[in-house]
Formats: structure tokens, sequence, C-alpha cells
């Protein structure tokens, strides 16, 4: 398949491989273009990864080159399981093994002792590694066909919004990509918890699919880390917490309860703004329209994961709608939402409001 207008202008090709029914033979050409050094954007249940060899260091600075991403910024090494993990690991406790077996495959990357043999590119230079097993088919299956762990940061470049689709992957990277594998929307489509489980108490270093009560059940006494607070310069305890991150280029202005909002979005249009209104719940009231101005709304339900799955395509979405801002509805405090406000609050960092 061939995608239509992309901007960025990618040209190869983007085999649609369906989860159920595998094109092996587009599987093993993307591991023999991953053998070789290149890089091939692939599905994940979380978002799209930008792969390449996780040992390779000549294929991980490609990485960082295509996403224009920082060095110092740890790469994610994707395995099959505990066993391939552990190959990575200088040391895995019993708490690493909990968290494995209880969530993996699945959206959780676990921080861990880095082994010798990781390549400190990978690492950012440091000496722990992060490690998930997708439980995506195409993930697996490109994993299996590779039989090495591969480094995959989501698949957009430095500080945009993830990808959550195969066209979302083409319109940020281009030609930089090597191949796409086209495996259709991400389910999750919020990016993976991070947990640091090189201390006692284990700490969230990046809310995620995987919510925090899902995960307490596990390890009571999980600790949500100063995630939500990042430190606004310096060295970061995990780079997925640069304050703007995740950002669309239409300025992201999240306002607090809803007839402040409305307020917000009649005062815009009133001064000829074109709005767009990012809501948890449809709208009953009629917004105001001015000469020039005017509002387009988006409901993205009331429940957390409905939410976070169709946000990314929904910023991406907008952001090419020629808005002058995008109001966002503040959504619950409550713990299944941490990731989804974490996301929000990245995306309007800098911004007026
Ligand atoms: O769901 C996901 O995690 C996706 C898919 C492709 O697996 N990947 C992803 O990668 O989001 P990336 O590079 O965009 O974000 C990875 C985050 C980093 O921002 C950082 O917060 C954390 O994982 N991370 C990775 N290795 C780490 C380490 N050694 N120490 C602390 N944090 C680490
Ligand atoms: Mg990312």
């Amino acid at each position: 398949m061939r995608l239509g207008s992309i901007p960025n202008g990618y040209h190869g090709t983007v085999p649609r491989v369906d989860a159920d029914c595998l094109d092996l033979a587009e599987i093993a050409r993307a591991a023999a273009i991953l053998r070789a050094g290149g890089l091939v954007a692939f599905p994940t249940e979380t978002v799209y990864g930008l792969g390449g060899r996780a040992l390779d260091r000549a294929a991980l600075a490609r990485i960082f080159a295509a996403k224009g991403r920082p060095t110092t910024h740890p790469l994610i090494a994707h395995v099959l399981g505990e066993a391939d993990a552990r190959t990575l690991a200088a040391h895995w406790s019993p708490l690493a093994s909990r968290l494995a077996s209880a969530f993996w495959p699945g959206p959780l990357t676990l921080v861990v002792p880095r082994a010798p043999q990781v390549p400190l590119e990978l690492t950012g230079g440091g000496d722990s590694v992060g490690v998930r097993a997708p439980s995506h088919p195409v993930a697996r299956a490109l994993l299996e066909a590779l039989g090495e762990p591969i480094a995959a940061p989501s698949a957009n470049r430095y500080q945009t919004l993830s990808p959550t689709t195969a066209a979302h992957v083409a319109a940020s990277l281009g030609d930089l990509v090597d191949m796409i594998l086209d495996g259709g929307p991400c389910s999750a489509g919020i990016e993976s918890t991070v947990v640091d489980v090189r201390t006692a108490t284990p700490v969230i270093l990046r809310p995620g699919a995987l919510d925090y009560p899902t995960l307490a059940a596990v390890v009571p006494g999980l600790e949500e880390a100063a995630t939500t607070t990042p430190a606004a310069s310096g060295a970061h305890a995990s780079p997925g917490l640069d304050r703007r991150h995740y950002a669309p280029t239409t300025p992201l202005v999240r306002v607090p309860g809803r007839p402040a909002l409305l307020a917000e979005a009649a005062r815009r249009i009133g001064a000829g703004q074109q709005v767009a209104l990012l809501l948890t719940a449809p709208l009953e009231e009629a917004l105001p329209t001015s000469e020039s101005g005017r509002a387009h709304v988006v409901s993205l339900g009331s429940d957390a994961a409905g939410y976070a799955h169709r946000l990314f395509a929904a910023l991406h979405e907008l952001d090419r709608g020629g808005f002058d801002a995008i109001l966002v509805e503040a959504v619950p405090g409550s713990a299944p939402w941490r990731a989804v406000a974490d996301r929000l609050q990245r995306a309007s960092e800098g911004r007026v409001g």
C-alpha cells in the first residue's frame, strides 16, 4: 500500500500486516532491514515504535538522528519476555519477576540495572536499561523473526505527538525510516507505564497505559514519582518527562471546568478565532459564532481508556485543522486518568492558559 499525500514525503511501502493473519513475508523483509542496520517502524499495543537493533551502536545512532532526540535520552529495549530481558540486566530482582509475570507481554517498561554488553548509546549513557515485552502480534512476530532485542522509541520526531497509526509515522518521519509496518490503529493509544524496579520500593517514572490501581494490586506500596511535576531543567530521571513533550504545533490550552471552557471558547470566537474543543462528554450548549470565528467540537468520552485510545489521533487531526487553539476540558484527577492528564499537561506546557 502507498499512503496518500504525506507532508514530509515518505516514499517507501507501508504493507498492511493484519494481527490475526500475519504476512510473514513482510515481517521477514522488515527483519532483514533491521539485521542490515536499518530502521523499521512497527505497531505495538501502545503507540508505533521506531525500531533498530538494540545492541547495534550504529543503528541506535540512526534512531536518535531520525527522531532528532538528544542522545542522553534512553531508549526502551523490546524483548519477547522475561528470559530475553534478563540477558540485558545486570541484576533481575524478584520484584522485576513479579511485575513481568503479571503484566508481560503488555504496556509496562521495567527499568533495571544495565548488563555490561548493553551499549551506553541505548541507555543514554546511564547504568540502567528500560525493557518491555510488547503484546502486539506484529511486534512479537518481528522480534521472533529478528531473534534479538529491538530498541524502539515512539516513531515520531522529538517532542511531537506520538503516532498511533502508520500514517502518523509517515507524516512525522518521512524517509528517515526504511519501512513502516501498518498494523492499524494502536489499541491503547498511549505509551507504556515506566517503572523503576532498582529500589526496594518501585517507582512509576512515567504514567502510561497500565494504570496505577492495576499495578498497585500486584505491588502494594508502589510509588508514583514526582512524574507529574517534572524538573524544569537539568538531568531527568526519565526523559519522557521533559516539560514539553507530546505536543501539537497548535497551542493547546487546558481549561478547568465546562463553564470556564465555554466562556473561553465564546471569548475567542468573539475575537474571530477558530477554536477546537476537546471534551470528555458531548456538548449540549450551543456555542456562539461570529463573522470569522468558529468552533469545532470533539468528544473523546468519559472513560479513561477510551479517551486515551483516541487522544493522539484526535490531536494529530486537530493539529492539521488550522485552528488558533485547541481548548481542552480538564480530565478527572483520579488514578485511571493519570497518563492522559500527564500527556495533556505536557502538550500544553509553555502555552498561554
Ligand atoms: O509504549 C512505549 O513505551 C513506546 C512503544 C514503542 O514501546 N515507546 C516509547 O519510547 O514511548 P520513548 O523513547 O518515546 O519513551 C521511552 C521512555 C523515555 O522517555 C523514558 O521516560 C523511559 O522510557 N526510559 C527508557 N529507558 C529508561 C531508563 N534507563 N531510565 C529511565 N527511564 C527510561
Ligand atoms: Mg516518545
